[in-house]
Protein backbone atom coordinates (compact mmCIF):
# COMPACT_ATOMS: atom_id res chain seq x y z
CA UNK A 1 0.00 0.00 0.00
CA UNK A 2 2.95 2.18 0.30
CA UNK A 3 2.12 5.80 -0.20
CA UNK A 4 -1.12 5.74 -1.23
CA UNK A 5 -3.88 7.85 0.55
CA UNK A 6 -7.03 6.12 2.03
CA UNK A 7 -8.87 8.31 -0.65
CA UNK A 8 -6.87 5.95 -3.63
CA UNK A 9 -7.27 2.59 -1.95
CA UNK A 10 -11.34 3.06 -1.58
CA UNK A 11 -11.10 4.10 -5.53
CA UNK A 12 -12.24 7.67 -5.18
CA UNK A 13 -14.93 9.37 -5.57
CA UNK A 14 -16.38 6.39 -7.43
CA UNK A 15 -15.46 4.01 -5.14
CA UNK A 16 -16.85 5.92 -2.15
CA UNK A 17 -20.07 6.86 -3.39
CA UNK A 18 -20.29 3.01 -4.08
CA UNK A 19 -20.12 2.48 -0.68
CA UNK A 20 -22.20 5.13 0.64
CA UNK A 21 -25.22 4.30 -1.77
CA UNK A 22 -24.59 0.39 -0.41
CA UNK A 23 -24.72 2.09 3.18
CA UNK A 24 -27.92 4.26 2.33
CA UNK A 25 -30.14 1.21 0.77
CA UNK A 26 -29.22 -0.36 4.17
CA UNK A 27 -29.70 2.17 6.37
CA UNK A 28 -33.61 2.64 4.47
CA UNK A 29 -34.25 -0.83 4.47
CA UNK A 30 -33.63 -1.08 8.23
CA UNK A 31 -36.61 -1.52 10.44
CA UNK A 32 -34.82 1.03 13.21
CA UNK A 33 -33.19 3.16 11.08
CA UNK A 34 -35.11 3.35 8.39
CA UNK A 35 -38.16 5.24 9.77
CA UNK A 36 -35.77 8.18 10.89
CA UNK A 37 -35.42 9.24 7.07
CA UNK A 38 -39.23 9.24 6.21
CA UNK A 39 -39.23 12.61 4.33
CA UNK A 40 -35.75 13.06 3.77
CA UNK A 41 -34.08 13.93 0.69
CA UNK A 42 -32.02 11.05 0.69
CA UNK A 43 -30.34 11.64 -2.78
CA UNK A 44 -28.56 14.73 -1.28
CA UNK A 45 -27.81 13.02 1.93
CA UNK A 46 -26.01 10.17 -0.45
CA UNK A 47 -23.91 13.25 -1.96
CA UNK A 48 -23.16 14.88 1.31
CA UNK A 49 -22.42 11.96 3.16
CA UNK A 50 -20.12 11.17 0.24
CA UNK A 51 -18.15 14.75 0.12
CA UNK A 52 -17.84 13.53 3.52
CA UNK A 53 -15.95 10.65 3.43
CA UNK A 54 -13.66 11.57 0.49
CA UNK A 55 -12.60 14.83 2.43
CA UNK A 56 -11.95 12.24 5.43
CA UNK A 57 -10.11 9.99 3.31
CA UNK A 58 -7.61 12.76 1.98
CA UNK A 59 -9.55 13.26 -1.11
CA UNK A 60 -9.85 17.36 -2.83
CA UNK A 61 -13.73 17.22 -1.84
CA UNK A 62 -14.81 19.33 1.04
CA UNK A 63 -18.10 18.57 3.05
CA UNK A 64 -20.10 21.59 3.10
CA UNK A 65 -23.47 20.67 4.56
CA UNK A 66 -24.48 21.66 8.16
CA UNK A 67 -22.23 20.51 10.41
CA UNK A 68 -22.98 17.23 12.12
CA UNK A 69 -24.40 18.21 15.27
CA UNK A 70 -26.29 20.82 13.67
CA UNK A 71 -27.94 18.23 10.90
CA UNK A 72 -28.81 15.82 13.58
CA UNK A 73 -30.16 17.91 16.31
CA UNK A 74 -33.59 16.87 16.18
CA UNK A 75 -33.02 13.11 15.28
CA UNK A 76 -33.98 11.72 18.42
CA UNK A 77 -30.70 8.68 17.99
CA UNK A 78 -29.95 6.19 21.23
CA UNK A 79 -26.57 4.80 21.07
CA UNK A 80 -28.04 1.27 20.04
CA UNK A 81 -28.86 3.42 17.01
CA UNK A 82 -25.31 4.54 16.13
CA UNK A 83 -24.12 1.10 17.33
CA UNK A 84 -26.50 -0.42 14.33
CA UNK A 85 -25.64 2.57 11.70
CA UNK A 86 -21.73 1.22 12.39
CA UNK A 87 -22.45 -2.05 12.24
CA UNK A 88 -24.66 -1.20 8.19
CA UNK A 89 -21.00 0.36 7.52
CA UNK A 90 -19.05 -2.47 8.03
CA UNK A 91 -21.19 -4.49 6.18
CA UNK A 92 -21.20 -1.98 3.47
CA UNK A 93 -17.26 -2.10 3.30
CA UNK A 94 -16.77 -5.55 3.56
CA UNK A 95 -19.64 -5.87 0.37
CA UNK A 96 -16.80 -3.81 -1.44
CA UNK A 97 -13.60 -5.87 -0.42
CA UNK A 98 -12.45 -2.61 1.66
CA UNK A 99 -9.47 -4.66 4.05
CA UNK A 100 -10.23 -4.39 7.69
CA UNK A 101 -7.85 -1.19 8.54
CA UNK A 102 -9.33 1.03 5.75
CA UNK A 103 -12.34 0.01 6.93
CA UNK A 104 -11.57 0.76 10.58
CA UNK A 105 -10.17 4.23 9.44
CA UNK A 106 -13.20 4.87 7.28
CA UNK A 107 -15.78 3.90 10.91
CA UNK A 108 -13.72 5.73 12.52
CA UNK A 109 -14.18 9.09 10.48
CA UNK A 110 -18.04 8.92 11.02
CA UNK A 111 -17.68 7.50 14.80
CA UNK A 112 -15.90 10.28 16.04
CA UNK A 113 -18.88 12.46 15.43
CA UNK A 114 -20.90 10.07 17.80
CA UNK A 115 -21.41 13.13 20.40
CA UNK A 116 -22.82 15.29 17.79
CA UNK A 117 -24.71 12.59 16.63
CA UNK A 118 -26.55 11.78 19.77
CA UNK A 119 -27.04 15.73 20.66
CA UNK A 120 -30.69 16.65 21.16
CA UNK A 121 -32.28 19.99 21.91
CA UNK A 122 -32.12 19.93 25.73
CA UNK A 123 -28.58 19.82 25.46
CA UNK A 124 -28.41 23.04 24.50
CA UNK A 125 -30.70 24.60 26.29
CA UNK A 126 -28.90 23.91 30.10
C1 LIG B 1 -20.73 11.77 10.59
C2 LIG B 1 -21.27 11.54 9.43
C3 LIG B 1 -22.59 12.13 9.01
C4 LIG B 1 -22.78 13.25 8.26
C5 LIG B 1 -21.71 14.16 7.71
C6 LIG B 1 -24.21 13.42 8.10
C7 LIG B 1 -24.81 14.47 7.42
C8 LIG B 1 -26.14 14.74 7.43
C9 LIG B 1 -26.77 15.90 6.82
C10 LIG B 1 -26.03 16.99 6.05
C11 LIG B 1 -28.10 15.83 7.06
C12 LIG B 1 -29.18 16.74 6.48
C13 LIG B 1 -29.60 17.82 7.35
C14 LIG B 1 -30.62 18.68 6.63
O1 LIG B 1 -30.54 18.83 5.41
O2 LIG B 1 -31.51 19.15 7.31
C15 LIG B 1 -28.31 14.62 7.82
C16 LIG B 1 -29.55 14.20 8.27
C17 LIG B 1 -29.79 12.95 8.82
N1 LIG B 1 -28.85 11.97 9.08
FE1 LIG B 1 -26.86 12.18 8.92
N2 LIG B 1 -24.85 12.39 8.74
C18 LIG B 1 -23.90 11.58 9.30
C19 LIG B 1 -24.13 10.42 10.02
C20 LIG B 1 -25.35 9.83 10.18
C21 LIG B 1 -25.56 8.53 10.78
C22 LIG B 1 -24.48 7.58 11.31
C23 LIG B 1 -26.89 8.30 10.76
C24 LIG B 1 -27.50 7.04 11.29
C25 LIG B 1 -28.56 6.52 10.87
C26 LIG B 1 -27.53 9.48 10.15
C27 LIG B 1 -28.90 9.67 9.94
C28 LIG B 1 -29.49 10.86 9.56
C29 LIG B 1 -30.92 11.13 9.62
C30 LIG B 1 -31.99 10.17 10.08
C31 LIG B 1 -31.11 12.44 9.17
C32 LIG B 1 -32.42 13.23 9.12
C33 LIG B 1 -33.12 13.12 7.83
C34 LIG B 1 -34.22 14.13 7.78
O3 LIG B 1 -35.19 14.00 8.53
O4 LIG B 1 -34.11 15.08 7.00
N3 LIG B 1 -26.57 10.37 9.83
N4 LIG B 1 -27.14 13.97 8.01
Amino acid sequence: MGDTTLYERLGERPGIRAVVDDFYDRLLADDDLGPFFEGADVESLRRTQTDFLCEAAGGPETYDAAPVREAHIDVPFTPAHIERAVELLYESLDEYGVPDEDADAVVQAVAQYEDDLLASPEDDAV
